[in-house]
């Protein structure tokens, strides 16, 4: 009864044998792990170590030389950005990647773009189904920002926000496209310890949703291993261990953070 398997639902994402090299320099090295539905892998591991190209893979802006990669069912060699973001796979970014000089509000209606089925033109004439469409997307961007308690500044362009406010609103953009895996690029970075723990309790939030899978990138175990069923951890482009949060022992927390 209490199998991963009946916890966190089945594998929605397969990485196998990921390798992937920028000229002489390699990013990746044979990277072999899974995400379950509904649960949170981290991705563990020191600058340089290959997190961030690793989510690139799983998002298509990278294509690795070698590997397959099963999303929902479907192996391929590699990803395509458009069929990733078309199909659920949603990322935050380390660099923050909003449109500065948008409010916060067109910037989650624009994280949900990929989603709006109906032609421009009737959204132009706001009439029939694309006035419904509009509707709904408004009403569930305005859930998200009642959830991310983001109300007060949702009319003020990005910019001019708090660093700390502007990455709840890049977990925001990534959240309104509906994500069936969610990638989190180091979303405690660079950030003040209160707002660390306000990240935490929306991060929580996701995962009693139940609404998705998180891949959570971060350089700390401390952070990560609160939140995550499962981790991996990452040095100089390869995995170097992995398991179960729940049966990390203090001496293996001390191994890995020496790595
Ligand atoms: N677009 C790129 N071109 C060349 N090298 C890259 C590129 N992206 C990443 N790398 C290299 O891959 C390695 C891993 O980087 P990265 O994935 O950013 O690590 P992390 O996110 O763990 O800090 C580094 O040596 C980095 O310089
Ligand atoms: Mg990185």
């Amino acid at each position: 009864m209490n199998s991963p398997a009946r916890q966190f639902g089945e594998v929605i994402l397969k990485l196998e044998n990921i390798s992937l090299a920028f000229g002489g320099v390699k990013a990746l090295t044979d990277i072999s792990f899974d995400v379950r539905e509904h649960e949170i892998r981290a991705i563990i591991g020191p600058n340089g170590a290959g997190k961030s190209s690793m989510l690139n893979v799983i998002n298509g802006v990278y294509q690795p030389q070698q590997g397959r990669i099963t999303y929902r069912g479907e192996t391929r060699h590699h990803m395509e950005p458009h069929f990733a973001a078309a199909n659920g796979i949603s990322r935050t970014f380390q660099s923050l990647a909003l449109f500065k000089g948008m409010s916060v509000l067109d910037n989650l209606l624009a994280g949900r773009n990929l989603m709006i089925r109906t032609n421009i033109l009737l959204q132009a004439l706001r009439v029939g189904p694309a006035l419904r469409e509009e509707v709904h997307h408004r009403r569930r961007v305005e859930e998200i920002i009642d959830f991310l308690e983001i109300q007060h500044v949702r009319k003020t362009p990005v910019g001019r926000l708090p660093y700390g406010l502007q990455k709840r609103v890049d977990l925001g953009r990534a959240l309104a496209a509906e994500p069936k895996v969610l990638l989190l690029d180091e979303p405690t970075e660079g950030i003040q310890p209160s707002i660390v723990d306000q990240i935490e309790d929306i991060i929580i939030g996701f995962k009693q949703s139940r609404r998705f899978a998180i891949v959570l990138v971060e350089q700390g175990l401390h952070f990560a291993a609160r939140l995550a069923d499962r981790y991996v951890v990452m040095a100089k482009g390869t995995v170097v261990a992995a398991g179960k949060t729940s049966e990390l022992s203090a001496e293996e927390v001390r191994q890995h953070l020496t790595v």
